[in-house]
Order: structure tokens, then C-alpha cells, then sequence
């Protein structure tokens, strides 16, 4: 089996990104293999912070099977009014449990049934509940009920702090087919699989503007932080990268085999797949 994990989608050149390749991708490995789910996290597609109803509804028709999010998915006001009849986007499970949603999802892939589940890090972050915690009791409580046993578990941990998101992977070593990480937008070249068999990298990087600080027009970054002034950031304009993971999965075993890395952008437009 074969997961394509696309990481942070910013804005409207984002949303372009994905639906170009998403698409390239598939025609250019058709002979080769079949992409059988698409996670991305969404939580920047909408002009750099949340997720509105219609862009929810594009980034399906990109084909995008799950969409995972973080601390800016509650920012846009119609997210509270979706997200509760739409369980393919997920808020993070160790979020407060008054927030409406669900931090965790299984999907049918064929004969497989694949969770997918989204937390949030506590490092350089607002304040949420711990991660391992809620993990745990998720996966005792479906240990109890076979209807929510799965094959698979793949987990979007977004996070600021690389070690925070290593030290949860080594901890559910094992547990877990995949961790990966998403917030900073910039791809990580630590993709491996850990000693007992969960594959991990630090972050899958950020789909959007590439001529910007992590998606943000510079202009006003830059004033925010020289200046220590208010700014109000902008999307950047101009040529976009697109930044994910390729997850291959044994179909006998049901454990990770490798976790390749993808980023395309202008100075390396190539569509290439590194180890
Ligand atoms: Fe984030």
C-alpha cells in the first residue's frame, strides 16, 4: 500500500500545488504503483490560517482522502458549523474536549482499515492536553472494541519542536505504522524507519508560496520582527513548492517498509521521490 502525506497547505497557490500534483503523481507512477489514500494537513489552506467550507469541498475533489489540521484549524467561523458532519477533516484528539470534532478517523483501503489520528505538540505551543495520554487511551479503548481495531495507524503530529515529535515516534515504536510531523513547513531530511518499525520524519514540509517565510509574504514578517511591531502577514505571491511524504506499506504485514520524501519547487521542478 502506498500513502501519499502532503504537509502544511498554504493558501491559493497551495491548493494549486496539490491539485497539480496529486494528479502528476499518479499518471507518473501509474505503471508502477496505485497511491491508495491521500492525507494532507490542511489547517493553512485558507489564505494562510484555517479551513472554510469550500476549500474543504476543493481539496476533496484534489483527492485528498483525510485532512488533518493544528492550531489554526478553529480560526476561520466556518469550521465550527462543518466540521462535526464532515469526519474525514480532524481537529487534534488531544485537543479541549469541548471543541467540537473528531481527533481520529478509519478508513476503508481496500481490505485494510487505516486510523489516521491528529495531535498537537505542547513545545512553542498553545496549551492543549498531553499527546501520549490521549494516544494511549485511544488505543486501549480500541483494543476493547473490534469494530475500531484497524491494521493500520498513521499519526500527523503538529508540533514546533523536532524532539518533542521524535520522542513521542520512539515511545509508540512499534504501535504505530507512521509518525509524521507537520507545523514548522519546512521538510525534514530525517525520514527513517525507527527500531521497531514506525516510520517517522520530523516534518513533511509546507505546500504553497515558495518565494516566502514558511508561505507568509516577507515584506511584513520582516517588519514584525525587526520592528517588534503588530503586522498583519500576507500569503506570498509567485511560483509555488509542494512538499509531501510517500509511505509504503507491506500489505502482508501491515508495517511501514520505507517513508520516501517529494518536495518539487522552481529551483528543482523535477518530480523526484527521495530515500
Ligand atoms: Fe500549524
Amino acid at each position: 500500500m502506498k500513502v501519499l502525506i502532503i504537509g502544511d497547505i498554504y493558501s491559493n497557490i497551495g491548493r494549486v500545488m496539490v491539485k497539480t500534483w496529486i494528479a502528476k503523481i499518479k499518471k507518473k507512477y501509474e505503471s508502477e504503483f496505485k497511491i491508495d489514500l491521500v492525507i494532507a494537513n490542511g489547517e493553512n489552506t485558507t489564505h494562510g490560517k484555517s479551513l472554510n467550507e469550500r476549500h474543504y469541498h476543493e481539496l476533496k475533489d484534489a483527492g485528498i482522502d483525510v485532512i488533518t489540521t493544528g492550531n489554526h484549524i478553529f480560526a476561520h467561523p466556518d469550521v465550527v458549523k462543518y466540521i462535526d458532519k464532515s469526519p474525514d477533516l480532524l481537529r487534534p484528539l488531544n485537543y479541549n474536549p469541548y471543541h467540537p470534532g473528531n481527533g481520529t478517523i478509519v478508513v476503508e483501503v481496500g481490505t485494510k482499515k487505516v486510523r489516521v489520528t491528529n495531535i498537537i505538540g505542547r513545545t512553542f505551543m498553545d496549551k492543549a492536553d498531553n499527546p501520549y495520554y490521549a494516544v494511549e487511551q485511544l488505543i486501549k479503548t480500541t483494543e476493547k472494541n473490534s469494530n475500531e481495531i484497524s491494521d493500520i495507524h498513521i499519526i500527523d503530529f503538529h508540533a514546533e519542536a523536532t524532539a518533542e515529535k521524535l520522542a513521542f515516534a520512539w515511545n509508540f515504536d512499534g504501535q504505530l505504522t507512521c509518525v509524521v510531523g507537520t507545523h514548522t513547513h519546512v521538510q525534514t531530511a530525517d525520514n527513517r524507519l525507527l527500531p521497531k518499525g514506525t516510520a517517522f520524519i520530523s516534518d513533511v514540509g509546507m505546500t504553497g508560496p515558495f518565494y516566502s517565510i514558511i508561505g507568509a509574504n516577507p515584506k511584513e514578517v520582516i517588519y514584525r520582527d525587526k520592528k517588534t511591531m503588530p503586522a498583519y502577514l500576507k500569503p506570498a505571491d509567485g511560483e509555488g513548492q509542494f512538499s509531501a511524504v510517500l509511505l509504503t506499506i507491506n500489505n502482508e504485514t501491515n508495517r511501514a517498509e520505507k517513508l520516501e520524501r517529494i518536495f518539487i519547487h522552481p529551483q528543482a521542478p523535477d518530480l523526484k521521490i527521495n530515500e
